[in-house]
């Protein structure tokens, strides 16, 4: 039984870069969750949260991600870092027919990744990103553990390899066959 595939984690833990590679190592569809939000709303994340609040903003997330699963051929998903927060999400990310897998990193490591960028709402304020990530990962960690079918640490892969998304990719590709298989028995 060949299942829709979401990855988990939080900001700059390369939920997207892996999601593409993952996809076309499963060959299957690639879907950004929030791309796909924002394509829905016709506006960026960054003015959903200014706009209409964060709240706002998770409904919105909430309605697309169910909107997804929908999707009848089975794809991989890169879920927003808070996709999590919501108990709905939660309850559909632990279906059986989804494959959740966590990539996860530490705060430092996070904050490294996510220098720089500014398309990110929660990370301008003005807390330090690594402080708002420290707390974001205290909290969420355990939601995370809570609907992974899989869990892998990103940082071994960025301090071994000279291409350390295609070697996560290639990773997590033979991690979610296996897991498929076995859910499938
Ligand atoms: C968020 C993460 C972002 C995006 C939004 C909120 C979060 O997605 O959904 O800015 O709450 O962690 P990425 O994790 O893909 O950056």
């Amino acid at each position: 039984m060949a299942r829709h595939v979401v990855l988990v984690g939080l900001m700059g833990s390369g939920k997207t870069t892996v999601g593409h590679r993952l996809a076309a190592r499963l060959d299957r569809h690639f879907v950004d969750a929030d791309a796909a939000l924002e394509e829905i709303a016709d506006r960026t994340i960054a003015e959903i949260f200014e706009q209409d609040g964060e709240a706002a903003f998770r409904d919105l997330e909430a309605d697309t991600f169910e909107e997804l699963l929908e999707h009848h051929e089975p794809c991989v998903i890169a879920g927003g870092g808070g996709l999590v927060l919501r108990s709905d999400n939660r309850v559909r990310l632990m279906r059986r027919d989804v494959t959740v897998v966590f990539l996860d990193a530490s705060p430092r490591f996070l904050a490294s990744r996510v220098e720089g960028r500014t398309h990110r709402p929660l990370l301008h304020g003005e807390e330090p990103a690594g402080a708002v990530l420290s707390r974001l990962h205290a909290q969420r960690a355990p939601l995370y553990a809570e609907v992974a079918d899989i869990t892998v640490d990103v940082e071994p892969f960025h301090e071994r390899g000279d291409e350390p998304r295609r070697s996560l990719a290639d990773r997590v590709a033979v991690l979610v066959l296996a897991h498929e298989a076995e859910v499938a028995v």
